[in-house]
């Protein structure tokens, strides 16, 4: 909150913040604390309704202590024009019921999408966090998503010097490009010394610090492709019988499992579990020996609480971590490929000390940036 004390301004600014999947909650937690600290700003959350089990989306809000949406659409589950659209119209809905000066959007969600259209569309100014990334899969959905957002919005808050550089490539004016930093650096930080205190995860699942594989999967392109899926959870259970193996499934990749009849194999090791909220999280996070994950978010999380991780794709965002030796790209190919990576990286050190992050204020510079807009 002192980052941002200075801060003149903001009086009687609005901002608006479209948000609707487990990702993006994290991500506000961090902006959110500090805009809502501004005095003059006030902040409005519209929940897409994205994602709305208990452990998706409820527990996020109680935990990280951000209030409740003040919209919530109830959109849930459905194909991609369909949940899109229905977003884009109920989101609609509400912009110019609220008459916001910003609209905020994290990641590259369908909620994300949506937001971003939504104000584009009604020529309310449109700010991204987490701008610029990159997979150049085109087959992916977040892919799809993160370049229209991007080319929807005003402000462009970069994470990192690589999503700069994407963006300028784009032709992307330079004013509009932000290198911010990583605001789930800030929440790592920030959340990471309340779980040590907080969870007692490892007394739940009765695992020792340092002796377990944690586990994530649930990219489309892993979970809607049956080879990929069996080739993964043919892997871990391979690992189990060395180390045991922390998985916490998430629903789209629970029902995956079932269609393939994957979700009830037994094995003492393998410990499948329901998704965990955020401060058991990075508890589980910080005690790995190892993290193998598809996901975009644990796979920083790894770096930045220092344990090695194998991402289960065949690209990533995040080069950086590649680059400083500790991420490991591992497409699932085949059972005995995935679990002869997580096995011969269960030794690895880690990689090279390095701040392709930022330095934890991230989300200072993105409410700064919010409030003095283009020409900060
Ligand atoms: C979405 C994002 C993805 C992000 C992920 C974070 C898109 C296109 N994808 O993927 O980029 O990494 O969130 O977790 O926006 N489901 C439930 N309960 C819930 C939520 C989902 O049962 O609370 C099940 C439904 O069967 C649903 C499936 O999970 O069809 C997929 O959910 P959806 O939000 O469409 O995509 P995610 O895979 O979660
Ligand atoms: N996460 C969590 N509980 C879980 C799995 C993940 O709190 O059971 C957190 C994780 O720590 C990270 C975020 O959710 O902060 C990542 O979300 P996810 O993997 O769903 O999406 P992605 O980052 O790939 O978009």
């Amino acid at each position: 909150k002192e980052a941002v004390a200075g801060l003149q301004g903001a009086d009687g600014m609005k901002v608006v913040t479209v948000l609707g999947a487990r990702p993006q909650f994290i991500k506000a937690a961090a902006v959110s604390r500090l805009l809502r600290a501004l005095p003059g700003v006030t902040e409005i959350f519209i929940h897409t309704g994205q994602h709305y089990d208990e452990n998706m989306s409820g527990v996020f809000f109680s935990e990280l202590e951000i209030p409740q949406p003040e919209y919530n659409l109830g959109v849930g589950s459905g194909s991609h024009g369909a949940q899109t659209g229905q977003m884009l119209e109920l989101v609609e809905q509400v912009l110019l019921q609220e008459k916001p000066d910003r609209v905020l959007v994290y990641g590259d969600t369908n909620s994300t999408l949506a937001g971003a259209l939504a104000a584009v569309k009604l020529h309310m100014p449109v700010a991204h966090v987490e701008a610029g990334l990159r997979s150049f899969n085109r087959r992916m959905p977040e892919e799809i998503n993160r370049v229209l957002a991007d080319h929807a919005s005003e402000l462009l808050f970069a994470p990192t010097e690589a999503a700069v550089r994407n963006l300028r490539g784009e032709g992307i004016p330079e004013e509009r490009i932000k290198l911010v930093g990583d605001v789930m650096h800030d929440a790592a930080l920030f959340y990471g010394a309340k779980a040590e205190i907080k969870s007692d995860i490892l007394e739940r699942l009765q695992i020792n610090r340092k002796g377990y594989i944690l586990a994530t999967i649930h990219r489309a392109e892993n979970t809607d492709e049956p080879r990929r899926l069996r080739a993964i959870l043919g892997g871990l259970l391979q690992a189990a019988a060395d180390i045991s193996v922390i998985f916490p499934v998430h629903p789209r990749t629970r029902s995956a499992l079932k269609r393939e009849n994957l979700i009830s194999i037994d094995h003492p090791d393998l410990h499948m579990i329901d998704p965990v909220g955020y401060l058991d999280m990075v508890m589980l996070e910080k005690h790995a020996r190892l993290i193998a994950t598809d996901s975009g978010g644990v796979q920083k999380e790894a770096f930045f609480h220092g344990v090695p991780c194998v991402t289960l794709r065949d690209e990533t965002e995040w080069v950086e971590l590649v680059e400083l030796g500790w991420n490991r790209i591992v497409p699932p190919r085949s059972e005995r490929e995935v679990a002869q990576a997580l096995l011969d990286s269960l030794d690895h050190p880690g990689g090279r000390e390095g701040f392709p992050y930022g330095g934890g204020d991230a989300a200072a510079k993105v409410v700064q940036c919010l409030v003095e807009g283009v020409n900060s």
